[in-house]
């Protein structure tokens, strides 16, 4: 069978541009759409109705749930879990090593690339949005439905539903399930477009119909 012809039949309802190259042992949901030049490594999982823009990049072993959007230009490193209906922002990278050096000098050669005891795991949690540019350095949580402002550069983990700007990014607000930012009102938060209410019981958001 012709190379082409065993991808399409590994991939039913998947689109994958002819440029991008997904290695052996990756799974993709159906409904999802690969762009050109994406590289996936080998044993990557990625879910359902998922798109990956131009040009991005998914190492060895990392997960991707479902509805999730990567634009073009992400770097996403072993070590990342990325929960369903996330949306990482064009150019975002992420950092799993701390320490990097090109060099080993006891071994007289190359650093190995392979995952080790140093390497950091990050895991974005269930809706929540990396903004374009976004730096995200190793073994961080972002929290559910959180949203990271353009350009930061995270150094903490995020809570559930804050928004996050800067370089260190710091907290200047929180955010809605559909992304607007809360409005401070008598007693709590709400959101003036879908009127949701939250709670703020000591650093932790809550939700009227659901708990971060
Ligand atoms: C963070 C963000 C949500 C803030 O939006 P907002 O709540 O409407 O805030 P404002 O634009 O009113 O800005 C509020 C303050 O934060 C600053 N600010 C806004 N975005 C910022 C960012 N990404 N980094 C640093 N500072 C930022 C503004 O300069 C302003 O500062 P000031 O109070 O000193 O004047 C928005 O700017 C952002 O970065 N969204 C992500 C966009 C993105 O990456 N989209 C990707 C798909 S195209
Ligand atoms: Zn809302």
């Amino acid at each position: 069978m012709a190379k082409s012809a065993r991808v399409k039949k590994r991939f039913a309802g998947v689109r994958i541009h002819p440029t991008a190259m997904i290695e052996p042992g990756v799974e993709i949901g159906a409904g999802s759409s690969i762009w050109d030049h994406v590289h996936i490594r080998s044993n990557a999982v990625l879910g359902r109705e998922c798109i990956v823009g131009e040009k991005t990049y998914i190492a060895y072993d990392v997960r991707i749930g479902d509805f999730v959007k990567l634009n073009a230009f992400v770097y996403i490193p072993t070590g990342v879990t990325i929960e369903d209906k996330v949306m990482i922002s064009a150019g975002c990278l992420f950092v799993n090593d701390k320490y990097p050096r090109a060099y080993d000098y006891s071994s007289k050669g190359l650093a190995g690339s392979a995952p080790n005891e140093d390497t950091l795991a990050t895991v974005v949690k269930e809706g929540a949005t990396v903004g374009a540019g976004a730096v995200i350095l190793g073994g961080l949580e972002i929290g559910r439905f959180a949203l990271v402002g353009a350009g930061s550069v995270v150094t903490k983990s995020v809570p559930a539903h804050a928004l996050v700007v800067g370089n260190p990014a710091r907290q200047i607000g929180w955010v809605c399930v559909c992304g607007r930012r809360l409005l401070r009102e008598r007693g709590g938060f709400h959101c003036r477009p879908c009127e949701k209410k939250f709670s703020l019981k000591g650093r932790k958001i809550f939700g009227q119909t659901f708990r971060p």
